[in-house]
């Protein structure tokens, strides 16, 4: 596995293949891989003959990141124990991608042009962290041009922000297949994400009961119930009690993430909560 910093080295390496005809995959992370990282790599395996693995952390999708500070100048960055997993595993990285802030943003952040997906970008995160989905496209679209892959493969643990990618992909026009990977889990349904490690041991105990309550409502609707807003109280309350500080707990149609009707048949339930310092999402299909 190559590691590369330079958008020059990486477009001549890409040009090589291009011309070779072979099909790029491109898995956007922004390090701290685990094994749901992992398991992405390995569906990019099974659908090109190279394979791009790119770790940058996104000041643009922080809102804190212009004052260097929060949860921006916090996320783990751990590229070598990173780079260590990814040439641990069976199959073969071609290139880790780890460009700087200034390879990626020549222009300074506030001067670049950013990518809006309108309504979708606004609601349930997006509320709660305005501007967001906003550097989420912008940063995709630009690794997108950099990289030119074929397919590009996200997990669905982030389930709205591969909504706003399939939307962004789609209207602009890129030749790209975006593959979206089941969420990979602990052994008690927690979903593996690198802000779980802000858990503590008594916090992470309690953890899985995000997903518990995702599964309770599941139920709930497969058995006929149709009042979501009440579905939604109740789990709110639940959470509550378990200690976390729900910001929203949400049934949605599952192709735009409009509020659902009773008679919608295709449904996602989505949740997003504070334990501690850990900001904790995930969904459930229905
Ligand atoms: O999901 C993430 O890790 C990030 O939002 C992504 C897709 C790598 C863009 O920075």
């Amino acid at each position: 596995m190559q590691t590369i910093t330079t958008l020059a080295e990486l477009r001549e390496t890409v040009l090589q293949w291009r011309d070779a005809g072979e099909r790029i995959a491109l898995v956007p992370t922004m390090g701290n891989l685990h094994e749901g990282h992992l398991r992405l790599v390995e569906e990019a395996h099974s659908r090109a003959e190279r394979i791009v693995v790119s770790i940058f952390v996104n000041p643009m999708q922080f809102s804190d990141a212009s004052a260097g500070a929060g949860d921006y100048k916090n996320y783990p960055r751990t590229l070598e124990s990173d780079q260590e997993k990814l040439s641990g595993m069976t199959i073969d990285v071609d290139v880790l991608f780890t460009p700087s802030v200034e390879e990626v943003y020549p222009g300074g952040i506030e001067n670049e042009t950013r990518i809006e997906v309108p309504e979708i970008s606004n609601i349930l995160c997006g509320e709660f962290r305005p501007g967001h989905f906003v550097g989420v496209a912008t940063i995709l679209a630009k690794l997108f041009n950099m990289v030119q892959p074929g397919v590009a493969v996200f997990g669905e643990k982030d389930y709205q922000q591969l909504l706003v990618i399939r939307r962004f992909v789609s209207d602009l026009c890129f030749p790209i297949e975006i593959v979206g990977v089941p969420t990979v889990r602990e052994g008690d349904r927690l979903a593996m994400s690198s802000r779980n490690r802000y858990l503590t041991s008594e916090q992470r105990k309690k953890a899985a009961t995000l997903n518990q309550e995702l599964l309770l409502a599941k139920h709930s609707i497969k058995n006929g119930l149709t009042d979501f807003s009440a579905i939604e109280k109740k789990a709110t309350e639940h959470l509550k009690a378990a200690g976390f500080r729900p910001e929203y707990f949400s049934v949605r149609r599952a192709d735009n993430l409009q509020e659902a009707n009773p008679e919608d048949k295709d449904l996602v339930v989505l949740a997003a909560a504070w334990l501690g310092d850990a900001r904790l999402i995930d969904n459930i299909r229905v």
